[in-house]
């Protein structure tokens, strides 16, 4: 049995990998199995499943509006914490301010509902974004995993 305070080492794992969206699944089972090793609670595994999805779709279908680039993703344990970065080189952000308000899409017509950015902050405890017209966009967000928790059956 792990003792409560015991330090754990840095382990980071890195993905890259086309930017379609039959991989955001991929992503999402990628990192959720990882970050397993921080016995995270069910519901803490599908809070980082759906920042992970909503990050990567993100990177997909508005990142690469018009062709299919790379998103490169980054996850690192660093004892409770998950520090995970999705990135793309797409088109970028213009109006930072107003696609991060509730509800804003700039894609109605593909039936989004522009609460991604909202659904994912809510579930982390860190959260930036950096983006650049034309040069791409980059999600950085930090969780952390509450106190250990007993082993459990993931279905990741
Ligand atoms: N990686 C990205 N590259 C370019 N634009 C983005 C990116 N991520 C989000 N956006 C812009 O931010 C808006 C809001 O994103 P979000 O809150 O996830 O809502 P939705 O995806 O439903 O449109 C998107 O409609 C898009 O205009
Ligand atoms: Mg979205």
């Amino acid at each position: 049995m792990k003792a409560v305070n015991q330090m754990r080492a840095t382990n980071q794992m890195s993905l890259t990998f086309s930017a379609l969206s039959e991989n955001e699944s991929f992503a999402r089972v990628a990192v959720a199995a990882f970050v397993s090793q921080l016995n995270p609670t069910m519901e803490e595994l599908t809070e980082i499943k759906t920042v992970v999805s909503e990050a990567v779709t993100n990177a997909i279908i508005h990142g690469y509006p018009d062709g299919v680039g790379e998103v490169f993703l980054n996850c690192n344990i660093m004892d409770d914490r998950m520090e995970l970065v999705v990135e793309d080189k797409g088109i970028g952000i213009k109006d930072m301010d107003l696609v991060r308000q509730p509800l804003y899409t700039s894609r109605p017509e593909l039936e989004r509902s522009g609460m991604g950015f909202t659904i994912m902050e809510s579930f982390v405890d860190e959260f930036e974004v950096e983006s650049e017209v034309g040069c791409g966009t980059r999600l950085r967000f930090v969780k952390r995993i509450l106190a250990p928790h007993g082993a459990a059956n993931y279905e990741v």
